[in-house]
């Protein structure tokens, strides 16, 4: 090494301003140099005899092809978000949201240009560029490869994040900037309520999400859902609790991010996630995997993107991803379609970025992902790790069988012989919604027995008057009989397999 340190090397200028490019943000002048370096080190390796030195060189060769992938990547990353943008502050016209006025273009990159803004914001790092410290060629002056490539899609995450507020920094003309300003306070105005403006090109895309997935009140309260006392206590501290006191849920203290419900069939993980939509107050976006895998290229990695900037948009917010396994089941099967991988890597990006992430942000703009499934051992473990809070929803006890009962059996009249504590134990391993099956069946049969022996056009005829005789209690027996009919929907096989992935991965 002191050896090769001893003869001039041209190729450790080249490093040197590849990295400096780097680190300006200037990515493309920095890939230039990589490239060029890279050129002239092999060349200079070849020339090498002693082995040591050679081994030396060749590492050094792999380390700079990886710092140049790196940089390749973090240039595709910061265009995409400088094209976002570029659509967003624009507002359309041209299509992919692509700028169409050059002027703004040039003003984005003059003066106080985005990347300066970019750069401006982030903390002060000793990189070793200092002329005196500079490490020999091949000792990166950054992190691990990975811990930079972290620290490059924290910018690119950052940048998203600050869209909003970038727009001080941007130095739109000053014309632009009111149009754009008075186009949302009209807009606000208007329909008395903020209302997210998607460019030309977003639009098709935001106006399907906000149909299809923005729901205001499912009309579903916490005393509707019978038991999981546990999951309804945690999700009004991860809720609930940071928007009233926001001082508290700071830091360490931060609200939770993700959160999973994970248990068999018909528990009512559904049912709680509608609870928190109604309860809540946040904005819940109630996504069904199948809306967010598009067989179109790059269709599902685009609404996944758009629906949490919808999500910081209205927040607080609550993502809830119903059968979350569908979209997030571990990554790289043989039988993975590329679409649904890049929209799963663009839903782990994304959740990094919503708030919560550094723990300083303000509760009220947080969002946060409520996923469920009932294979979470299907989850991917990235995606797993992600869900930070994650709740097993077994099958009821007793207790919360007679509330089921209870709550299912509240409109229909019941005969004085109907012991629901006696049904309550009878159902035992019956899921919440085996026994809303068997109300139903139950509260059916009075009905049955007087229809029995009658045509249809017979019944159509006195139907009128047989309205009385329908609202005749439902009996013990009708019970009985609906639950020799119907059988727990849950296998034991599938209980332990429950238990054993609670017991690995739980965390309540
Ligand atoms: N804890 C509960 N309280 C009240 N009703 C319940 C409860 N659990 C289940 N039910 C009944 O079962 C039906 C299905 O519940 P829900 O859709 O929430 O189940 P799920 O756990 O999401 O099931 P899946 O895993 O199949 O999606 C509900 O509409 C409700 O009638
Ligand atoms: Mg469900």
């Amino acid at each position: 090494m002191a050896s090769l340190a001893s003869k001039p090397k041209d190729f450790e200028e080249e490093i040197q301003k590849a990295r400096e490019y780097y680190m300006y943000g200037d990515y493309s002048k920095g890939i230039t140099f990589y490239k060029l370096a890279i050129d002239k080190l092999r060349r200079y390796c070849q020339t090498l005899f002693d082995g040591a030195e050679k081994k030396r060189g060749t590492e050094c060769l792999a380390e700079l092809e990886r710092e140049l992938q790196l940089t390749i990547e973090h240039e595709r990353m910061i265009n995409e978000v400088h094209e976002n943008l570029l659509g967003k502050f624009i507002g359309g016209g041209g299509g992919g949201g692509r700028p169409v006025s050059s002027d703004v273009y040039n003003e984005l990159n003059d003066g106080e240009s985005f990347y300066n803004a970019v750069i401006d914001e982030r903390p002060t790092r000793d990189l070793g560029f200092n002329n005196n410290r500079n490490p020999p060629y091949g000792a990166t002056p950054f992190q691990t490869p990975a811990a930079r490539f972290q620290e490059a899609r924290r910018d690119v995450r950052s940048t998203n994040n600050n869209i909003k507020s970038r727009k001080a920094t941007l130095n739109l003309p000053d014309n632009k900037q009111k149009q754009h300003d008075n186009k949302r306070v009209n807009n606000q105005q208007n329909s008395g309520e903020k209302k997210y403006q998607p460019t030309n090109a977003e639009k098709d895309l935001v106006e399907g999400l906000e149909r299809d997935i923005v729901q205001k009140d499912p009309n579903v309260r916490w005393s509707d859902v019978a038991g999981c006392i546990a999951a309804k206590k945690l999700l009004q501290e991860a809720v609930v609790l940071p928007l009233y006191m926001p001082d508290f849920f700071r830091g360490i203290r931060r609200p939770w991010k993700g959160i999973l419900l994970f248990g068999p069939p018909g528990t009512g993980k559904t049912m709680l996630a509608k609870a928190v939509a109604t309860e809540c107050k946040t904005t819940f976006f109630n996504v069904a995997a199948a809306n967010l895998t598009s067989k179109y290229h790059g269709e599902g990695e685009k609404l996944v993107r758009l629906l949490f900037e919808l999500a910081k948009f209205y927040a607080p917010s609550t993502v809830f991803i119903d059968e979350i396994d569908s979209l997030c089941s571990s990554r790289g099967q043989t039988n993975e379609h590329e679409a649904s991988r890049r929209a799963k890597s663009e839903l782990l990006i994304q959740m990094d970025g919503v708030s919560g992430a550094l723990g300083n942000d303000d509760p009220s703009k947080m969002v946060m992902v409520l996923g469920a499934t009932n294979h979470p051992w299907d989850l991917d473990d990235a995606m797993r790790r992600r869900l930070e809070k994650r709740i097993y929803i077994p099958l009821p006890d007793l207790e919360t069988r007679k509330q089921l009962l209870e709550i299912n059996l509240k409109e229909v009249p019941l005969d004085t012989d109907v012991n629901l504590n006696l049904i309550a134990e009878k159902l035992e391993g019956y899921s919440g919604s085996d026994i809303t099956s068997v109300c139903r069946d139950a509260a059916m049969m009075q009905m049955r027995r007087i229809t029995e022996n009658l045509s249809m056009i017979e019944i159509q005829n006195i139907a009128q008057n047989l309205k009385e005789q329908l609202q005749l209690p439902t009996k013990m027996e009708d019970f009985t009989n609906a639950i020799s009919k119907i059988s727990s929907s849950v296998s034991k096989e599938m209980l332990e397999k429950y238990d054993k992935w609670m017991k690995d991965f739980g965390s309540v």
